[in-house]
């Protein structure tokens, strides 16, 4: 038997953790698919209710099929009193994003099997995020919860949800393509949460709040609310060059550059940057969408070489500030699209378990000699 030992990948880089057939990305020509489907397709023809079916069940959906998980999908986006009173009793300034985490944990306490149980825990889920993300937002400004209106879609009803006022046919178009290209991703870091979570047979709204706290990181979903903060702070196009001299001088990270598997432009950068430009023409531009250009072409001239190209982040956050979103619900949109990639890959997972449980390379020492508190250095 070989005693040799494996060695280390820092971040599983290139690692399979799972089959899966739910995405598939080629990094390399920068093509995304869901069920084989190609995302430009999708997001100039589809929609998320369509996309998040689509996902969970490997085909598109017929009309009747799409009629009834609309249907479902309404029924269930009401959230429970209860979780509306604990969102209320949250810290006003805390992050949306741990909102939706005990969101989901509270949704679960009220729902799995129990006083919603109407059987479907995945679309009660589904429904019920863009419910928690606009509810918290309106409660830590001391306004009422807005109820859902049955006649809006998913993006259509987060925009009520969230501004009391019904959305114009743009804002709910872009929104709702935002939502197709963000829906799944292969094995990224939340989903890998996902699965990891799920591995262990807790329920689903424990996996999702879990994947919620993976996906709240900078170097992860976090990253759109960074990126416009980075474009904020520089003043003008005429300043990208020096500020991004000054960030790679001191080995900084450009926000919404880079990307594990992609070493082209991410697809979805690109349609989201179409996304803009279509919002732009119908209500008008804004700077950063100019020192986003400028710095793209920087980015490029110094490291397109070593495949760093802008990713979907880069520019989500200007179409949605262009949508008065405020920044720190860039991620929970985020989380609204990718909860369909996280119980797909759920339900995956549960298909044909087995617990994770990877091993180590043990780097620490053995024969330690226990002494007593009063003689310790
Ligand atoms: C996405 C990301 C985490 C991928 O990470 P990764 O595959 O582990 O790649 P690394 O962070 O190890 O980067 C490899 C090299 O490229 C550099 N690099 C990668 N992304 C960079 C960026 N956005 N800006 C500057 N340099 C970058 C790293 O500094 C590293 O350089 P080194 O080899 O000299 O140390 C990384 O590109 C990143 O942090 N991007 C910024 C955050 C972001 O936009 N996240 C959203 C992802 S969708």
């Amino acid at each position: 038997m070989s005693t040799q030992v494996p060695s280390l990948v820092p971040g599983l880089a290139g690692i399979p953790a799972a089959e899966s057939a739910v995405s598939f990305i080629d990094g390399q020509q920068g093509i995304l698919e869901y069920r084989g489907h190609r995302i430009e397709v999708l997001a100039q023809r589809s929609n998320f209710e369509e996309v998040t079916w689509l996902l969970l069940h490997g085909e598109l959906p017929t009309a009747e099929e799409l009629t009834g998980f609309r249907a479902e999908l309404a029924s269930y986006r009401e959230l429970p009193q209860g979780v509306v009173e604990m969102l209320s009793k949250l810290p006003a300034d805390g992050h949306p994003m741990a909102a939706l985490q005990a969101g989901y944990a509270a949704l679960g306490m009220h729902c799995e099997g129990k006083l919603c149980a109407r059987g479907d825990d995945i679309a009660q889920i589904i429904a019920a995020t863009p419910s928690l993300v606009a509810a918290f937002a309106r409660l830590r400004r001391g306004e009422e919860v807005i109820a859902p209106d049955s006649a809006l879609d998913t993006a259509g009803n987060f925009l009520w949800m969230l501004r009391g006022e019904k959305p114009g046919e743009i804002e709910q178009h872009v929104l709702d393509t935002a939502l197709v290209l963000h829906a799944d991703h292969t094995m990224n870091a939340s989903t890998f949460t996902a699965r990891v979570v799920g591995s262990s047979e807790a329920d689903p709204y424990t996996v999702c709040a879990s994947a919620v706290g993976s996906l709240k990181g900078p170097l992860h979903g976090g990253a759109n609310e960074r990126v416009l903060a980075q474009l904020e702070g520089i003043d003008s196009p005429a300043a990208v060059k020096v500020w991004l001299d000054t960030q790679l001088h001191e080995k900084g990270k450009v926000m919404g550059f880079g990307h594990r598997v992609y070493k082209t432009k991410d697809p979805r950068a690109t349609i989201l940057q179409g996304l803009a430009r279509e919002l732009f023409e119908k209500t008008g531009t804004t700077p950063i969408y100019d020192v986003a250009l400028a710095l793209e072409a920087a980015v490029l001239e110094r490291l397109g070489e070593r495949g760093i190209y802008p990713n979907v982040d880069f520019f989500s956050g200007i179409v949605y500030q262009k949508l008065g979103i405020p920044t720190d619900i860039f991620t929970p949109i985020f989380a609204m699209s990718r909860v369909a990639g996280w119980l797909a890959h759920w339900h995956e997972q549960m298909a044909d378990n087995r617990i994770f449980r990877p091993g180590q390379i043990f780097i620490g020492s053995h024969g330690a000699q226990y002494s007593e508190i009063d003689s310790r250095g």
